[in-house]
């Protein structure tokens, strides 16, 4: 389950050269943390949003899904909590003059200890084989211990210190642990300040009179602050969902590896209203139901884990995280948070409206409670690249190795190419009638350039789950060559089973039918 060492570089220049990700104004040299999606990164983005958008708007009668503005009024920012909580600390190298998030510095910290320990367990389970019991030897090994006492001494520093807003102490955490830093090396750290996350820019067209306005950092508030239009004229009654999927923005002071942390990019968020003291039951329904969600992907459960928050957002009362075992490590990848009754209340509070649910089986109003889910698309448009970059082994006229997307059916970017073996005899015609037929259901490519092998090897690597080739035989039986992308097996079928055989393998129903 591991990544070899340039396994993200290679993904990088991968993404770039196959038309999936470029670096914002490139020919302007770039703009730090922004990224554009290009001819095939668009297409895995958007069924990526149709797997998320249908599981949860489609598949469960009590959700539904709204498309907010993204500039908004700027007392909801102040009602959210963003303006005076929305902060990152931070902390520069003096000797480097590099900035770096104090939290993140200590969380790698804590994290290259956690790799030490995971060494300790590798090398014991090479040694006992099969009678290898993993949990009594972290229990027992003298030298796991030791750094697992470390990991909690830290953990529970920071988290008391991040509860606290403690600012020396976060300090006083990396000093201790002679966090070093990666550039220059040197552990001569400044203060840590704090750092608001929001961009903020100008409403109206007369200086004097504009407002400050903020790009929104979630899309969460558009929610909330729909809450009431939405439960009215959809006459939603509680428990119900609102789910919508939309650009944020966060003026990331440590902006890295990739589309992993970006300044633009898009969520996909639900928040779940429902009756106050039924949290925990529907916080776990809703952290299963994610991690169904992901795992139906069929990647592979162990690139995934749960992990319960050390520090909690200024609106969260508990929250876990789906972290994804992406090519630099465990990180985040979506976070389920409870959200209590904390923004509802603030934005009855700072509008003057009520905002309450009549609850008719209660016969009672209340303030209604949110869970929400919450998950980056970038981060997992990322995550589904990381695993599905493949490097392999093959022998044929091409070479002797192939590089391939393994991205599920359900979400490559084209899911057949039509191609004609030669570009004479009438096999062109034949295969733009296959093409004509199938782009109704299916998002096909055409091509008839180069040889049939540097053909199929352009398909492996954005991901084409199926290569059709129409040759002479074709004319006569009507009947093509389909190769698949994993096995690379061919066989003959006829053009009519063509769209059934594309349904059963690239529709989302599969994956929906797990969930
Ligand atoms: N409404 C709750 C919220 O925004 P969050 O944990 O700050 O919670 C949710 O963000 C998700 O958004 C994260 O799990 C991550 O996938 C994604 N995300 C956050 N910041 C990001 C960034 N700078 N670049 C890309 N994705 C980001």
């Amino acid at each position: 389950m591991s990544y070899s060492e340039d396994t993200f570089k290679k993904i990088i220049a991968h993404a770039k050269e196959y038309g999936f990700i470029f670096q914002s104004s490139e020919i302007y040299d770039g703009l730090s943390a922004v990224y554009d999606y290009g001819q095939n990164g668009v297409e895995l983005k958007n069924n990526i949003k149709k797997y998320w958008w249908d599981a949860m708007v489609r598949l469960n009668e009590n959700i539904v899904g709204i498309d907010s503005a993204i500039f908004m009024h700027p007392t909801i920012w102040k009602a959210s909590g963003h303006v005076g909580a929305f902060n990152d600390p931070l902390i520069d190298n003096k000797d480097s003059k590099k900035r770096y998030r104090a939290d993140v510095l200590i969380e790698d910290a804590r994290e290259k200890i956690n790799q030490k320990i995971q060494k300790e367990v590798e090398k014991a389970k090479k040694r006992f084989g099969d009678t290898f019991d993993e949990a009594q030897f972290r229990d027992t090994n003298p030298r796991v211990l030791e750094k697992q006492a470390e990991i909690d001494k830290i953990t529970a520093r920071y988290k008391t210190a991040m509860e606290n807003g403690d600012l020396a102490e976060l300090r006083q955490i990396i000093i201790d642990n002679e966090v070093v830093c990666p550039i220059s090396g040197s552990k001569n750290w400044t203060d840590v300040r704090q750092f608001n996350l929001m961009f903020s820019t100008q409403l109206g067209s007369v200086s004097e009179d504009a407002d400050t306005i903020y790009l929104r950092p979630e899309t969460a508030q558009g929610i909330f602050v729909n809450y009431l239009n939405v439960q009215r004229t959809g006459r939603m009654k509680i428990p119900f969902g609102i789910a919508q999927i939309g650009k944020a923005f966060r003026n990331e002071i440590v902006a890295r590896q990739f589309i992993f942390r970006m300044r633009e990019f898009e969520q996909m968020e639900m928040q779940f209203f429902i009756r106050p003291g039924e949290e925990q039951t529907w916080f776990e329904k809703w952290r299963s139901a994610r991690l169904s969600w992901h795992k139906a992907l069929g990647l592979g459960d162990e690139f995934y884990r749960l992990h319960d928050h050390d520090k909690l957002a200024h609106y969260a009362s508990a929250a876990t995280d789906i972290e994804f075992n992406f090519p630099f490590g465990f990180k985040e990848l979506e976070g389920i948070h409870a959200r209590s009754d904390f923004d509802l209340s603030q934005h009855q509070q700072f509008s003057g409206k009520k905002i309450q649910y009549f609850d008719p089986e209660l016969n009672e109003s209340y303030v209604p409670y949110v869970i929400e889910t919450s998950i980056g698309l970038d981060r997992m448009f990322l995550a589904l690249l990381s695993k599905a970059y493949t490097e392999e082994k093959v022998t044929d006229e091409e070479g002797d190795t192939r590089v391939v997307l393994n991205i599920p059916p359900a979400l490559a970017p084209v899911k057949a190419a039509i191609l004609p073996l030669i570009k004479k005899d009438g096999l062109p015609e034949k295969a733009r009638e296959i093409m004509d037929n199938l782009k109704f259901d299916f998002n096909c490519q055409y091509e008839e350039k180069d040889s049939i092998g540097k053909r199929y090897r352009r398909h492996d690597a954005i991901g084409t789950p199926f290569c059709i080739t129409v040759d002479h035989q074709t004319l006569e039986d009507n009947m093509v060559t389909i190769r698949r992308r994993d096995t690379m097996q061919q066989n003959r079928v006829a053009i009519t089973e063509l769209r059934s055989i594309l349904e059963a393998e690239t529709s989302m129903r599969k994956l929906f039918e797990k969930l």
